[in-house]
């Protein structure tokens, strides 16, 4: 889009030294400093801590700056700003996009009312490599989910339109191929082929570029070898030209600095240079402001790239009404959860849960004497990754426990902490446990060791938790395992011996009391695991949504896909030596992406379609075919089933994923109902990008698809379609 006459004349007004100051955002200074910064000709701040604070510096930006443009205000609100909604990992788990784009809007409203205009949210990364602390932060390994959150995300924090008192400028994360660290180890190289960054790391920003994202945000890595903040190719090619973004390119916390050390930069008026040539218009950090401004004079820069990046800075602050009215009304601040807000998180924080195993053990039998212990016990770290000093607290399980179980006896001894070795009050642990009816251990990792620079790996439970755990398992005592995680975690040392485990992640403000809702039966655990849980971390990178190689491992001598891709065999039952395995570990995961039940239960009718035949063309023209699958609750309690469709190109040019996600949706189903759940499909679920020429093209190859449905990947029905 062109600039508008406004920010036109902006820009020709503007000094040469004033286009390089709206063009960085300094990390976290204080009010002082800020307000020093706005004096100088700074164009984007961090949110300096309240709305008076935000209106003193745009009074500066206003009033004492020549041409009296205002700040744009900047603050990573990724899942909450004072009522704090569960990790964007555990939200993914919902399968419910409406909810995700609720919680972003909660998450809006209550910023734009401190007077942040702009976050750095969301992160859509998609990961298969949960050594990667970072996967807390995004919505988990398939790219389907993630594009999906993005969007929801995306129009969540933009609302109807950016000038509103309650939206946000989204900024889709980290681009590109972030997700991918060499190692698992973050911050590490990418190297993704164009086949795979097509079809997978880029696909979710396409989405996200789609819905309308204020800004994209450069990664820390390499893809290619060239750092992403230098990546021009990516950057402008693909990003601007290809799919005309005319957003902000934002950079990462002095992702420019760290040219230097990437090596491909000789000094830091190299490595901004090198930025802004390759298309990044904000830089994060300060480092042109470091350097004489003659290192970065118009002869050393391009004239016309440094406007079209000065445009885009100001197109924003015009779309968010800044040029109108910059200020924020202080006595409308939002610095508590309101009652809505904490029941919409508590919500999100049951819907997200997800029910590993269960035999019957949950929910809770009205049970006397109750053992309440583990780490997470007495904890208030359910809060997660992006944690905020502001944010409201949350409260414990135990105080929670107490006050809704009023009939029980409750014992609470936590046995062990999250991260030391000292295991001496696990035998205390074992004789309450002889004497009590039911354990519930609150086990799981601290938010400490989840986001970034928190790669592990280990993935078992920190400290001697599994200890504790087989120490009551040998009690012969019920009990039940709650796990708050950021990541995936490796539970095969003790889960076959657990009666009833549920995942409930960082779960936010309202964490303690929504699981309490599950495990009274008050709220059902209909999540579903948007990531894989590996049973091993020597397995990682593990995804449901691989490619089946030459040599698939064969079962029992029969080349049998579906038991191929989700492991339910042992390497007992794999007889030939030269496939694909591990010779000490049974194929796939422990739990595959999309697992989890519910207490409710369902049957699913044989899936119909609406035409086993397609021409390309007719696709093409924009046509769909529906498939349809009746579901019934056959419980007597009301509960939420998550119906997911898979497609299997089963021949293609290109090795294609044994199954990948091409649709879900999540429904609400009354004891004894039956409702219908259907899907369209077109080109955008058949096809894929096809790298054979450049720039890649999206393709529909004829030929015969499945499409599998069903409530996990190993619990499905297929159809046939042929495409001519
Ligand atoms: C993270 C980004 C974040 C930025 C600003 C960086 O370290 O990688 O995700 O938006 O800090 O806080």
């Amino acid at each position: 889009m062109p600039p508008s006459r406004r920010v036109r004349a902006l820009i020709d007004g503007l000094s040469w030294a004033e286009k390089l100051g709206q063009l960085q955002i300094v990390f976290r200074p204080s009010l002082h400093e800020a307000k020093q910064l706005v004096r100088g000709g700074i164009g984007s701040v961090f949110w300096p801590r309240s709305s008076a604070a935000v209106n003193a510096l745009q009074r500066v930006a206003v009033e004492e700056t020549r041409l009296g443009i205002p700040v744009l205000v900047g603050l990573d609100v990724v899942h909450g700003h004072r009522t704090t909604a569960p990790i964007p990992l555990a939200q993914a788990a919902t399968f419910d996009r409406d909810l995700v784009r609720e919680l972003a809007r909660l998450a809006a409203a209550e910023a734009r009312s401190a007077g942040v205009t702009w976050t750095f949210s969301p992160m859509i990364d998609v990961s298969r490599d949960p050594r990667w602390g970072r996967v807390a932060e995004g919505f988990g390994e398939d790219v389907y989910i993630t594009a999906e959150m993005g969007r929801a995300m995306v129009r969540g924090y933009h609302g109807e339109e950016l000038a509103a008192s309650d939206a946000i400028a989204a900024t889709a994360k980290h681009f590109v191929a972030y997700g991918q660290p060499e190692g698992g180890r973050d911050y590490n190289t990418a190297d993704a082929s164009e086949h795979r960054l097509r079809n997978v790391h880029l696909e979710p920003f396409r989405a996200a570029v789609e819905t309308g994202a204020a800004a994209v945000m450069a990664s820390f890595n390499t893809v290619d070898g060239r750092p992403m903040h230098a990546n021009r190719r990516l950057l402008t090619d693909v990003l601007k030209s290809e799919w005309g973004f005319d957003g902000i390119v934002v950079g990462d916390a002095d992702g420019v600095r760290n040219l230097i050390p990437h090596r491909v930069a000789a000094d830091l008026a190299d490595a901004v240079r090198l930025a802004y040539g390759a298309g990044l218009d904000v830089e994060m950090g300060g480092a042109p402001s470091d350097l004489n401004p003659s290192e970065l004079a118009p002869d050393r820069l391009d004239p016309a790239r440094l406007d079209d990046a000065v445009g885009r800075v100001l197109a924003l602050k015009e779309a968010l009404g800044l040029f109108d009215d910059p200020y924020v009304p202080e006595a409308d601040e939002r610095t508590e959860p309101t009652h809505e807000a904490r029941r919409l998180v508590r919500t999100a924080a049951a819907r997200s849960a997800v029910l590993l195993k269960n035999d019957g053990t949950l929910p809770l039998r009205r049970p006397r004497r109750v053992l309440v212990t583990g780490p997470y016990a007495e904890s208030a770290d359910h809060l997660g990754a992006w944690t905020q000093s502001f944010a409201a607290p949350a409260g414990s399980i135990a105080d929670e426990l107490g006050e809704r179980m009023p009939q029980a006896e409750l014992r609470v001894a936590p046995g062990v902490r999250f991260l030391d070795d000292d295991a001496s009050g696990i035998p205390l642990v074992v004789a309450a446990a002889r004497e009590a009816d039911i354990v519930l251990v609150f086990a799981g990792e601290p938010s400490s060791l989840t986001g970034e620079a928190a790669s592990r790996s280990d993935l078992r439970l920190p400290g001697r938790q599994e200890e504790l755990i087989r120490a009551i398992a040998g009690t012969g005592t019920p009990f039940v395992v709650v796990l708050e995680t950021g990541r995936p975690l490796v539970v095969a040392d003790w889960i076959d011996r657990a009666p009833a485990v549920i995942v409930a992640w960082h779960g936010g403000t309202e964490a303690a009391a929504a699981i309490v809702d599950i495990l009274l039966g008050d709220a059902e655990p209909s999540g579903r695991l948007p990531m894989s849980f590996p049973r091993s971390s020597a397995q990682v990178p593990i995804h449901y949504a691989h490619e089946l190689t030459g040599r698939p491992a064969t079962v029992g001598g029969t080349l049998d896909e579906t038991s191929v891709d989700i492991g339910l065999h042992g390497p007992d039952n794999v007889h030939e030596k030269y496939t694909s395995k591990y010779l000490d570990l049974e194929l796939g995961p422990q739990f595959a992406f999309g697992h989890g039940s519910g207490y409710a239960t369902f049957v699913h009718g044989a899936p119909r379609i609406s035409a086993d035949t397609v021409r390309l063309e007719t696709l093409e023209a924009g046509a769909h075919v529906v498939v349809e699958v009746e579901v019934t609750n056959t419980s007597s309690r009301p509960g939420d089933e998550v119906v997911q469709a898979y497609l299997e190109d089963v021949v293609a040019s290109v090795a294609p994923p044994v199954r990948r996600l091409v649709a879900f949706e999540r429904r609400t189903v009354e004891p004894g109902a039956t409702v219908t759940v259907s899907f369209e499909l077109g080109t955008a679920e058949l096809g894929f990008w096809s790298t054979d020429s450049a720039p890649a093209r999206f393709v529909v190859e004829p030929g015969l698809f499945r499409i599998h449905i069903g409530s996990r990947l190993e619990r499905t029905q297929a159809v046939e379609l042929v495409v001519r």
